[in-house]
């Protein structure tokens, strides 16, 4: 059994992720963390609150971060998802569910601490919640099982932003924010854009879940039809699958080709919110001649994984932030 907490921007994608979580035999959702992102910080909680309770959804629902570390939010890309984030949808008035008293890296941390070694974190939008996790209490990543990221890219087939030519938006949202996380001796991977501007939903698979997925899978259909005018418009004919390929990651790992090495983020300068990578990998021939195959021949799903053990010292490459 997976023990999750989601941590997210709904967002139309982070809803169809939700439910993606809820709907998973082998997970038991124990809190929904929200940051600001594809809305403001209330229009996201505000929309976590509406599918927990359309839907639900017993784990708690905490509001994060409305801004990120250093600077300001910005503007929601309404033309992405919508005024209200979820399409543009009619939504009610009055919600039943209340948020959790706590702040987001509040709720995370007891989380944490109160399953120690068991929790995993799937994070699909700004990380500054789970960067205010570690400032507060960094002893939290040594008792997390792993995270799980949906966010950066690092230019396999060509992919290396949608926000600017260097940078996804998850992470330009908050650079120096995803940089303290991706440093964090934590197990992650970084489910970047390059796997998940692969994995796409055309509109007949929307319309059969739409037909054979309940009231789950209508909801759906109806908060993806203002996404998918916006990816038509860019001149793609299906939806990107962003936040539920970290989940698909979660539940099955074995779907994708894994990179190995550390993770930094660029915070200043022209590429802010590039995500780079070093290979973890030796300077072997045994090892050259596999990463020469997996860049000639990526799959259709690669994330990235940063792991912490293969660590090497580099002279030009400066060591992870620790706090
Ligand atoms: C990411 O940004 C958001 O718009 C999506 O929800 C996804 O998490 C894709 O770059
Ligand atoms: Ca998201």
């Amino acid at each position: 059994m997976h023990k999750v907490i989601f941590d997210t921007d709904p967002g139309v994608d982070d809803a169809m992720a939700l439910l993606f979580l809820h709907a998973a035999a082998q997970v038991e959702l124990i809190g929904i963390t929200t940051t600001f992102g594809n809305g403001t910080i209330e229009t996201t909680t505000r929309n976590a609150l509406y599918i927990a309770e359309r839907f639900g959804i017993a784990a708690p629902v905490a509001q994060g971060a409305g801004v990120p570390l250093v600077g300001e939010a910005g503007d929601p890309p309404h033309f992405v998802h919508g005024h209200n984030g979820l399409g543009d949808i009619e939504l009610p008035t009055t919600l039943s569910r209340q948020p959790d008293p706590r702040p987001a890296h509040r709720l995370i941390i007891d989380l944490i601490r109160a399953n120690p070694g068991e929790v995993e974190i799937v994070a699909v939008g700004r990380m500054t919640n789970l960067a205010l996790a570690l400032r507060e209490d960094p002893g939290i990543a040594a008792l997390v099982k792993q995270v799980v990221i949906m966010g950066g890219a690092f230019g396999i087939d060509g992919v290396l932003g949608n926000v600017t030519p260097a940078a996804e938006a998850n992470i330009w949202g908050d650079p120096l924010a995803a940089d303290e996380v991706t440093g964090a001796a934590w197990p992650l991977t970084m489910v970047g854009l390059d796997v998940t501007q692969k994995t796409r939903m055309p509109t007949e698979y929307l319309r059969t879940i739409a037909d054979e997925a309940g009231e789950a899978g209508r909801f759906i259909w109806d908060i993806s039809r203002f996404y998918e005018d916006f990816h038509q418009k860019g001149g793609v004919d299906s939806i990107f699958v962003h936040d539920s390929s970290a989940v698909a990651y979660l539940l099955d790992p074995t779907l994708f080709e894994i990179r190995r090495g550390e993770i930094r983020v660029v915070s200043k300068g022209l590429a802010f919110g590039q995500t780079i990578q070093k290979p973890a990998a030796p300077p072997s021939p045994r090892v050259t001649g596999m990463a020469a195959r997996f860049i000639k021949s990526a799959p259709a799903s690669t994330p990235m994984r940063s792991a912490a053990s293969t660590r090497q010292p580099c002279a030009v490459w400066p060591e992870p932030v620790r706090r």
